[in-house]
């Protein structure tokens, strides 16, 4: 019987964790990858990859050394009220995922300045209507965060020639954008932000911030792109701000219930588009090295890359 430590992944299926399992073999070979809904003897559970554990499952794992969100964002684990505090957490960010989530932030912002929703609209109504719309240095488009995501954002946004501007909480300078920072800078980035991008963490200081308030100190017809936390938008205040024309139109990657319900109205809104949660999704084959990274690093006593020390 094997004695090696294991590796917990929560995976959405068993074929899922096995896949993970066959890509880190080569890469940690001491290292046992098993499914989180099969954890089998918990006492040889040295490392745990998860996206939203159960609350108290991380806290029942007594030999668990190092806990590692399967993303970018670790919120689902830090929602974990029990989650073992004196384990390192780290976050999975690769290159992959920013390179998708840097196509996706110029797809839907461009989107929303060429006006494409209307454009569909438009087409199935058999409609050839001349629409005007400014060259993108006239638009002025703004980033909210500016970490590993946001930033490579913000700066492809300008590199296509958008009026591009960036918030973050402590002062960040990224050549091209025009930087904001903190409470104080807050309102004048709003103000300039015609096209609006969500790419902040999400915690207790963020939740809810995309709201009516928000909304109301934007140019007046902006657009949102929230590709962060559907826990950042409180949904009822989008769908007055779109009927009252605050903002005029959405494109949204997440939600507060995904899968997003059958019944939800955002489903049946002209003014909103949806993708399901794909923005940055980095494939496991993207993933497994930099997981393997981690736990060297931890191994070796090195620091952890993405370490988060919130
Ligand atoms: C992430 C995500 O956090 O895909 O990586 O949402």
């Amino acid at each position: 019987m094997s004695s090696r430590p294991v590796l917990l992944v929560q995976t959405g299926s068993a074929a899922a964790a096995e896949e993970w399992a066959s890509l880190l073999a080569p890469l940690l070979p001491g290292v046992e990858v098993r499914w989180w809904d099969e954890p089998g003897d918990v006492a040889r559970v040295r490392y745990a990859m998860v996206w939203k554990p159960e609350p108290g499952r991380l806290a029942s794992l007594p030999a668990l050394r190092l806990i590692l969100g399967t993303g970018a964002g670790v919120d689902g684990v830090l929602a974990d009220p029990l989650r073992p505090r004196h384990v390192p957490l780290a976050r999975i960010v690769t290159r992959e995922a920013v390179t998708k989530m840097v196509e996706y932030v110029l797809l839907a912002v461009l989107a929303h300045h060429r006006a494409w929703a209307v454009f569909g609209c438009w087409k199935a109504e058999r409609r050839f209507t001349y629409l005007d719309c400014p060259p993108a240095g006239e638009r002025r488009v703004g980033v909210m965060g500016l970490g590993e995501l946001g930033l490579p954002a913000a700066r492809a946004l300008a590199s296509v020639g958008f009026d591009a501007a960036g918030w973050s909480r402590s002062r960040r300078t990224v050549e091209g954008v025009e930087c904001f920072a903190g409470e104080a800078e807050f309102g004048p980035f709003l103000a300039r932000s015609e096209i609006l991008v969500n790419l902040l963490p999400l915690d207790r200081s963020t939740e809810g911030v995309l709201c009516r308030a928000l909304f109301e100190r934007l140019p007046k017809g902006a657009f949102l792109v929230n590709a962060a936390r559907g826990g950042h938008l409180v949904e009822e205040d989008l769908i007055q701000a779109l009927d009252e024309g605050l903002l005029a139109g959405a494109t949204l990657d997440v939600f507060r219930e995904e899968p997003l319900p059958a019944d939800h109205p955002f489903w049946a809104d002209r003014r909103i588009t949806i993708t399901p949660h794909v923005a940055s999704l980095a494939r496991p084959r993207a993933r497994a090295p930099v997981v393997a990274q981690a736990i060297l690093a931890f191994e070796e006593g090195r620091p952890l890359p993405f370490a988060w020390d919130a």
